[in-house]
């Protein structure tokens, strides 16, 4: 699969499990995308924010805001970004306030599956088409942090959901036109982030297959926090044979044991590796383990460089 041109797509979508370092992803792309001189937008989820401190930026609210030369993002708020929707729709803000006012058919948007989850990614997704006052794309690329598997997953199936149940109209012919999007490997990437370790990387798995079904191209696997291996296959037998870690009488760690816990993460990342590498079409980026509070700019720029 090629993965040679990741720049060149203009829609990335990061998602794996939870805490496995998605928004981290996010954040290092985008640098990486800016330092070739793209403009990137960055659009969060209704998330608990914490992209600022990994650009090193005031706190990132609903309204798109630009974070430095060449990103800008924001954190989609559903509530909000429907209403948006809505009134692009009806192109008046009177007449949504009007038709908003009345139940029947905000009971309609809500009868309509996956609308709280249409409202972040059709918002993502329309801002591709975004153009400034002169007529080029007001973005190069928007990378969505998309959320963690199982609602990402749900998130992903809605454009297809809405072409499924949802008559003929402006909502349809959006949703549409994301899905065409999203299927076509030229214009949209799905990036997953793992961990080095057996439950991400089982879950994973799991999510490429899901994916593949949907037909969404997974162009990049990022393996995160990479531990450099201190020990070869035959000293990490012997010392999985040692007795466990146990406190030793001056209250520290003994080597023995810290070097045998090491060892047992040493053989679950091989063992997940290839894993990955059998089940996975795609040849992986590794970030290395940061052993320093990697949410701050500094060690985002330095992930950036490695996030090939
Ligand atoms: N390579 C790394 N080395 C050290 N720490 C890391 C690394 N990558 C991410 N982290 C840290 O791990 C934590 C989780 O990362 P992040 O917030 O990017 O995960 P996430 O997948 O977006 O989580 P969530 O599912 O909650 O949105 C953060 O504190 C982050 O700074
Ligand atoms: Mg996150």
């Amino acid at each position: 699969m090629d993965t040679a041109h990741l720049e060149t797509r203009r829609f990335l979508i990061v998602t794996g499990k939870g805490g496995v370092g998605k928004t981290t992803v996010c954040a290092a792309e985008a640098r990486q995308l800016e330092a070739k001189g793209k403009q990137v937008l960055v659009t969060m989820c209704n998330a608990k924010e914490r992209l600022s401190e990994m650009l090193g930026c005031d706190v990132i609210g609903s309204d798109v805001r630009r974070v430095s030369h060449g990103i800008w993002a924001v954190n989609m708020d559903p509530e909000k970004a429907l209403e948006e929707y809505g009134q692009m729709m009806l192109k008046s803000k009177v007449l949504y306030g009007l038709l908003f006012d009345n139940k029947y058919v905000r009971s309609f948007f809500a009868a309509v599956p996956g609308m709280h989850e249409w409202s972040m990614l059709g918002k993502a997704w329309w801002h591709t088409t975004e153009k400034n006052p002169d007529g080029t794309l007001k973005y190069d690329v928007v990378i969505l942090d998309a959320p963690a598997t199982g609602h990402g997953l749900d998130m992903l199936r809605v454009p297809k959901v809405i072409l499924d149940v949802v008559p003929p109209g402006l909502l349809r012919r959006d949703a549409q036109r994301a899905w065409t999007l999203f299927q076509d490997p030229k214009a949209c990437a799905i990036v997953l982030v793992t961990l080095p370790e057996e439950m991400p990387t089982s879950e994973t798995i799991e999510l490429a297959r899901a994916l593949r079904e949907l037909k969404l191209p997974i162009a990049k696997l990022v393996v995160n926090c990479l531990l450099p291996p201190l020990f070869s296959p035959e000293e990490r037998a012997t010392l999985e044979k040692a007795p466990a870690s146990r406190a030793p009488k001056n209250g520290g760690e003994s080597a023995i044991g810290s070097a045998r816990d090491r060892s047992i993460r040493e053989r679950i990342q091989a063992e997940s590796l290839k894993r990955l590498s059998e089940a996975l079409p795609v040849s992986p980026s590794f970030l290395p383990m940061l052993f320093c509070d990697a949410a701050t700019k500094d060690a985002i720029l330095e992930l950036s460089k490695r996030v090939t």
